[in-house]
């Protein structure tokens, strides 16, 4: 089995620059590789600053860890002495295949190529480089060192052995909210676990969000109707966060692989073209000039049904049995509640499932999406025997 020592962080963005520092932090030799200085200047503050945090705290020695970190704007040299590459670019097939294949032309006959795309095909990235037995998914969530779920994704040709080390390299990255929580995805489809789970609640936020925009409700009282739940970041506060790019290219992707229902809706659309992406540009739904936006919540929008949320996800979650991706919904709920801090569906819901269908088959008559028409692992009750 190789022996990973030296990691190539390709990307220094949101998720680059995350991945790049809980790499040093568990000892490993770091190259963070990016298109242009100013982007690994960013990155590299961003490592500084939460390295420093932790030497204030006493939890390690910042120039012992900052010293495993070197950068570079040339991805076909700094493989060349790399065991791995957990590439972290932009959302987008044909760049992911293009610097898979770069990696795998440059690197040493051993290197591995994990990917942490938030929704793509781990087969198809792998599928032109020459070497797609050593090709696998590392799916992190945001912010890296503050959430605790890793997929790891195996594509139809990642060996044994890949998939092995990229689970071991996974359980070997520190946490800084708890331990880690490992999940393996056992078969690459679109969007994996968690984001998958949640994927088709895009439709129903691109209809509300319309709405919302059509009817002049500003978002901070779209986001207090989701007040009640009480979880960690209201959902336009979460779109900005993680990106409206990502979840832009994401929602075409799903529209490609799964169903033209997920089209991005018009608000999406118009933030994406006008560069209005959230924290990243500073201007999404909120203004990020000053931080961490912290909206008004006192009144409500009254739009949202949660009822309906909840059918939706339990009918993913159902999907992903019915597709051999997880074999358990249990793994599910628990990947959630590790990815995003707020519970997966089916402990609340499993008890009244029945009572959750005959709402989701109201809102298909009503909207005309059919791809949120109950499955039959939902509808039969069949998941239940999968806990
Ligand atoms: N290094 C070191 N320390 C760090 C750090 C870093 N990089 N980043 C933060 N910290 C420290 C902070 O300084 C702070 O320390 P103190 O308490 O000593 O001040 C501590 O960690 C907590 O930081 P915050 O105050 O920022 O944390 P919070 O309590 O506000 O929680 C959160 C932040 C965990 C992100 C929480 O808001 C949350 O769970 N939000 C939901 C995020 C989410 O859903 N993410 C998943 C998005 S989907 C995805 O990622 C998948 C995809 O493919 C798109
Ligand atoms: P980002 O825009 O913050 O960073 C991407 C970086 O990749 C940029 O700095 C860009 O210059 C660089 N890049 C682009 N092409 C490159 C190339 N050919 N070589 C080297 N660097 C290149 O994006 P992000 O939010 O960090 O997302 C990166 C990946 O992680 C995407 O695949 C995304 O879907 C995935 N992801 C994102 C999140 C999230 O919440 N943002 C969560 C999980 C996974």
């Amino acid at each position: 089995m190789v022996d990973i020592k030296t990691i190539v962080v390709l990307g220094a963005g949101l998720m680059g620059n995350g991945i790049a520092q809980v790499a040093i932090m568990a000892g490993y030799n770091v190259v963070m590789v990016d298109v242009k200085q100013e982007f690994i200047d960013k990155g590299m503050a961003s490592i500084n600053k939460g390295v420093n945090r932790l030497e204030e705290k006493g939890l390690l020695t910042a120039a012992e860890v900052l010293g495993r970190i070197k950068t570079s704007l040339d991805l076909a040299s700094a493989v060349k002495d790399a065991d791995m590459v957990i590439e972290a670019v932009v959302e987008r097939m044909d760049v992911k295949k293009q610097v898979c294949k770069t990696t795998m032309d440059n690197g040493p006959s051993h290197i591995i190529y994990a990917s942490n795309t938030s929704t793509m095909d781990i087969t198809e990235i792998g599928e032109d480089c020459g070497a797609p037995e050593r090709v696998s998914g590392m799916h992190f969530f945001n912010p890296v060192p503050l959430m605790r779920c890793i997929e790891v994704i195996r594509g139809d040709k990642t060996s044994d052995e890949t998939f092995q080390i990229t689970m071991d390299v996974a359980k070997s990255l520190p946490c800084l909210r708890g331990e880690r929580y490992i999940a393996p995805v056992l078969k690459s489809r679109p969007g994996f676990i968690v984001n998958r789970l949640n994927a088709p609640l895009g439709i129903y936020g691109h209809y509300i969000r319309d709405l919302a925009y059509e009817k002049g409700i500003p978002w901070e009282q779209l986001d207090a109707d989701y007040a009640i739940l009480k979880a960690p970041m209201l959902p336009c506060v979460l779109s900005d966060y993680v990106g409206i790019d990502t979840s832009y290219y994401g929602a075409l992707y799903y529209v490609e692989k799964l169903s033209p229902d997920f089209k991005p809706g018009k608000v999406i659309t118009m933030m994406f073209n006008e560069k209005k992406l959230g924290r990243k540009t500073g201007q999404g739904f909120y203004d990020w000039s000053e931080g961490r936006p912290t909206p008004d919540t006192s009144i409500k929008a009254g739009l949202v049904d949660f009822d309906i949320i909840a059918a939706i996800r339990m009918n993913e979650g159902c999907r992903l049995l019915e597709e051999g991706v997880v074999k358990s919904y249990n793994v599910i709920d628990e990947a959630n509640m590790a990815g995003m801090n707020t519970p997966g569906p089916f402990e609340r819901g499993k008890d009244r499932y029945k009572e959750l269908i005959k709402k989701l088959e109201e809102f298909v008559a009503l909207t005309g999406k059919t791809y949120l028409t109950p499955c039959e692992m939902f509808k039969t009750g069949k998941f239940l025997e999968m806990a």
